[in-house]
């Protein structure tokens, strides 16, 4: 097994010589485990003490009553315990000045003979500001791929006939990270005990994520319920997120392959953007994840700045991620002055997109680009900048078929050669709505649908390209030398 970051964190502190550690995280039963095997190599010949209001000190504390903080901590600074004494909960007590005196004299008489520390474990981070500089603050990360394997394994063994394929373990040990092993506790057991074992895993796991970035307000889960056979023509995109499909995992970053990072679809509305941002999820089975920017610029949950940082502490948390920014350039335009949340949350951006850690894929999409500030679309951010165009007419026919077979119908029916000829210059999503009109007024007239209607349908439709026309042929030019035709072939 490697050397966990906690590890690694817990040794840093120590080494330190810090007497007071501030372990946030709900996971007690994670830290007393991994602290055990360390105590030795910490404080040598030292051991373990565990601390809560309801039991006072474990193993106890002879002939005293050490249930009230107070008398703990003046307890232990008397009797000073070789080795970790891990309180939990203690910060609940922290308004309390005799507590914050009782941590300082531990504080000093520890420093003195460093042979204990203090660790405080708590779900929530509230230092007081008088113990900043006594205590040292450790954020304990999300449980590594060896931890949840080794979990998942014990439970496993639990219910026996069970047992996972080995390509679904992977697919669900990938799906588990950023949950807490308290929630992977719960996740597989019902999987295990009510047999979705056999089912789909990963739709349970997604589940449990969508409560985790719940709680965060401005990432909203996107089911997933496509992926790239529902996206027609884009071959380029299409090709792209397939041959990085097996590169979007753990094993990949172990083997220190390149890891996806993101892309940016721009280009004509109606043509797929924001479906293919679904489809790649889709086709990676990943967790899809929107941003809401207004949310965030919102001020209903705090500054832009906290709110944004918020985000992407979370998101970062639930990788495997697909993370997506849709339209960006209404919040990510380029700034007008410095120094206002706007502009702050888009250095933050840009910063995060070069150090953001490896599971997260960014997938954004933008119309009008010209609005998006050049850092951003610089090469080096995105893997790639697509360009969607209007379908040509083989993708045309492509998407009556997807759409005909949405809509109930069998494309073989149909003369999809006739209807692409007949939408030309027009958009997917217009595709899909004439489909759709045809449909409703052929049940309306009691009828099956036909070729003939739909192509009724695209007399009345005056498409985009025509309303719109200089703003696509501006967008078309922008893209000309900017970015990479989503589409295979012209
Ligand atoms: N290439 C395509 N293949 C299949 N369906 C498509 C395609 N392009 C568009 N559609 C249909 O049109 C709908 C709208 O497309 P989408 O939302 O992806 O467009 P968009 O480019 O994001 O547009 P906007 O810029 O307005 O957000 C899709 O949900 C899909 O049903
Ligand atoms: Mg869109």
């Amino acid at each position: 097994m490697t050397v966990s970051r906690f590890e690694e964190q817990v040794l840093r502190a120590v080494h330190g010589r810090h007497p007071l550690i501030y372990l946030h995280t709900p996971e007690e039963d994670r830290v007393l485990d991994c602290l055990k095997p360390l105590v030795g190599r910490c404080f040598p010949g030292g051991s373990m003490t565990a601390w809560s209001c309801i039991r006072g000190f474990t193993p106890a504390a002879e002939g005293v009553d050490t249930r009230d903080p107070v008398a703990a901590l003046r307890h232990l600074v008397d009797h000073p315990r070789q080795g970790f004494t891990v309180m939990k909960d203690l910060s609940s007590f922290m308004g309390d000045p005799q507590v914050v005196r009782g941590l300082r004299e531990a504080y000093f008489s520890f420093c003195r003979d460093y042979k204990s520390a203090v660790v405080i474990v708590s779900p929530v981070a509230v230092l007081p500001e008088s113990l900043e500089k006594e205590m040292c603050y450790i954020e304990l990360d999300v449980p590594s791929s060896d931890e949840v394997l080794a979990r998942v394994t014990a439970i496993e063994g639990r219910f026996p006939g069970a047992a996972l394929s080995d390509e679904v373990r992977t697919h669900v040990i990938l799906a588990l990270r950023g949950l807490t092993l308290m929630e992977v506790d719960h996740i597989m057991h019902r999987v295990f005990s009510t047999g979705t074992a056999k089912g789909n895993v990963l739709d349970d796991i997604f589940a449990e994520k969508e409560t985790v970035a719940k709680n965060a307000k401005f990432l909203e889960f996107i089911p997933l319920k496509v992926d790239t056979r529902a996206v027609g023509g884009l071959e380029n995109v299409k090709d792209w997120a397939e041959k990085r499909k097996g590169l979007f995992t753990e094993e990949a970053i172990k083997a220190g392959l390149p890891i996806p990072k993101g892309i940016l679809v721009m280009g004509i509305s109606g043509c797929g953007k924001s479906l293919l941002a679904k489809a790649i999820a889709g086709l990676w089975k990943v967790p899809l994840f929107r941003l809401n920017m207004s949310l965030i610029f919102s001020n209903l949950y705090g500054s832009p700045e906290a709110s944004f940082h918020r985000a992407l502490r979370t998101i970062e948390a639930v990788a495997p991620v697909v993370l997506w920014i849709d339209e960006m350039e209404a919040s990510l335009s380029t700034p007008k002055e410095a120094g206002t949340s706007q502009s702050m949350v888009f250095s933050a951006f840009l910063t995060w997109m070069q150090e953001k850690p490896p599971l997260v894929f960014v997938a954004a999409t933008a119309n009008r680009i010209e609005m998006l500030p050049a850092e951003i679309v610089r090469k080096g951010r995105f893997d790639q900048v697509f360009f969607c165009d209007l379908p040509n007419e083989e993708e045309r026919q492509n998407i009556i078929n997807i759409h005909l077979a949405r809509n109930g119908a069998d494309p073989k029916d149909f003369n999809a050669k006739f209807l692409a000829y007949c939408t030309k210059e027009w958009s997917g999503a217009e595709i899909e709505q004439a489909i759709i009109s045809a449909r409703v007024e052929a049940r309306q007239a009691g009828r099956t649908m036909t070729t003939d209607d739909i192509s009724q349908q695209s007399y009345k439709l005056v498409p985009l390209s025509k309303t719109m026309a200089e703003q696509v042929k501006a967008i078309r030019e922008w893209a000309f030398n900017r970015a990479t035709p989503a589409t295979g072939k012209r």
